[in-house]
């Protein structure tokens, strides 16, 4: 790689701590297909990404990239880039049918895939619910119904019954303020509701849901590593001397970060975000003994990163704009933090509008280290970062050249170093994502694949980006500056 200038950009090679696990994720429904094989039935991204207007396009994720059926072409793909660790989820839909009892053939799809990973040498990191819950069980009130904790407990056993001998990394759920505040009310995502009192319900029992399932794990057995992945976000005033600023991040801090970290690994929610939240009911719902539950020991905590905030009352100069190209209307995620603005800092930006901003992994990392987990055996592991880029296929070569996404990769796992450096233990790096996949709302329009999947085709290529991944894992060190990822 050469400066602008022409001269070779100097070397740098930045060893990783002994151990350190650098592996790719991707989430069951984003991946899948298959959607109606084997017995699986509809979850509510089916229902969802069928109502009109919900996702860019009218895309659904009833073929996806075909993992399905090519799950051992993909595994052949992380052997070939050298990924230590998988992490993916495991469908609902397609192990409990409606949430009701076990479908083996379903089951049997997770069984193969894990055999297949290890017998490469893979890791297999297992997440239950990557927000795909199944729509029968929404049609009962989904998460803001206190008995799905036990339908969540009795698929967790589920999964653990068929995979337990094999697995030894679990995490309950990806990203819970996605499926409560995203899904239930600012309705972006499925099952796309729009009441902020459901919201609140269904964040504590996706809070019960993983403490009853970590503790009934635990109790099979206690050599598990169990835990869960939250998306966090370091949220910063736009002027640290406003105090209307200071309040507007209070707020956003409270209700995207402190609403799961404290409870989980505090055993209370925070004071400031009770009161925030008192007009939504959050404190009728919290039954006896349920904090106790929700705070049981973790060996994980899985840490989602792809940007900060900054945040204000005063409406930005020019808005920030991160709404996917959906035309049916959606409203606020945060139930209280009415009139709060995001700003641009003016950093340069993904093609989701996202802005770069790498050393607020390592502020992130920090923060958790100190304020949640000193003195604790949680292990932090950043289980997702990675961005979408407008790659470009070059058919005639078969290539995808996406430098950007590449340096993105090694300025990440560079803040990853730089908390190791400080003393925080990071257990390992998972990017986003192995496959280009359904990006949720914005279907398939984003891409944020190591490897590209061309969807006409299904065909496969390792782009630029994972190539750069292969060479760092082989010489097990951050190298950059150097002619890294140039042979993909
Ligand atoms: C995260 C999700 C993941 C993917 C990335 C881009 O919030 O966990 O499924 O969509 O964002």
């Amino acid at each position: 790689m050469r400066r602008p200038d022409g001269v070779p950009a100097e070397i740098s090679h930045r060893p990783f701590p002994p151990g350190f696990v650098i592996g790719a994720a991707t989430a069951a429904y984003q991946i899948e297909g298959a959607v109606a094989e084997d017995g699986r039935t509809p979850s509510i991204w089916d229902t969802f990404s069928r109502v009109p207007g919900a996702v860019a396009g009218g895309d659904t994720g009833d073929v996806a990239c075909e993992h399905y059926h090519r799950y051992r072409e993909d595994v052949a793909i992380m052997r070939e880039i050298g990924l230590h660790a998988y992490r993916f989820s495991v469908s609902w839909s397609r192990v409990c049918p409606d949430g009701g009892p076990v479908n083996t053939v379903g089951l049997d799809f997770y069984s193969r895939l894990v055999d297949e990973l290890l017998s490469h040498g893979i890791m297999p990191w297992l997440t239950l619910h990557h927000w795909d819950m199944p729509q029968a069980l929404e049609e009962r009130g989904g998460w803001t119904s206190r008995t799905v904790v036990d339908r969540f407990v009795e698929y967790a056993t589920t999964v653990h019954d068929a995979l337990g001998d094999r697995v030894s990394h679990w995490t309950t759920h990806n990203e819970p303020w996605c499926s409560a505040f995203l899904g239930y009310v600012g309705g972006q995502h499925a099952p796309g509701r729009r009441e902020p009192a459901a919201g609140i319900a269904a964040g504590h029992h996706l809070l019960l849901a993983h403490g009853a399932s970590v503790t009934e794990l635990r109790r099979r057995d206690p050599s598990l590593s169990l835990g869960i992945t939250l998306n966090l976000q370091p949220i910063e005033p736009v002027d640290a001397t406003s105090p209307g600023d200071l309040e507007a991040a209070r707020r956003i801090d409270g209700q995207f970060n402190r609403f799961f970290l404290d409870p989980l690994l505090r055993g209370h929610y925070p004071d400031d975000v009770l009161e925030d939240l008192r007009p939504f009911g959050l404190e009728d719902l919290i039954a006896p003994g349920d904090l106790e539950s929700i705070s049981a020991p973790i060996d994980v905590l899985g840490v989602n990163y792809y940007h900060g905030d900054a945040v204000s009352y005063r409406p930005p100069i020019e808005p920030l704009d991160r709404r996917a190209p959906t035309t049916r209307p959606t409203g606020t995620p945060y139930p209280s933090a009415e009139g709060v603005h995001v700003h641009s800092r003016g950093l340069p930006r993904t093609a989701m509008n996202w802005e770069i901003q790498p050393e607020g992994l390592t502020t992130l990392l920090l923060r958790l280290h100190e304020d949640y987990l000193d003195g604790s055996s949680t292990r932090l592991w950043v289980t997702e970062n990675g961005a979408a880029f407008h790659d470009i296929h070059d058919v005639h070569h078969d290539s995808v050249h996406d430098p950007e996404r590449a340096a993105f990769v090694q300025a990440h796992l560079g803040a990853v170093l730089d908390a190791v450096d400080l003393g925080v233990d990071v257990g390992g790096y998972f990017a986003w994502s192995l496959l280009d996949n359904f990006e949720w709302a914005w279907g398939y329009g984003q891409r944020f694949g190591l490897v590209h999947v061309d969807y006409a085709t299904q065909r496969r290529t390792v782009k630029t980006s994972g190539a750069t991944l292969r060479d760092i894992i082989h010489a097990q060190a951050l190298i950059t500056g150097g002619p890294t990822g140039e042979r993909p």
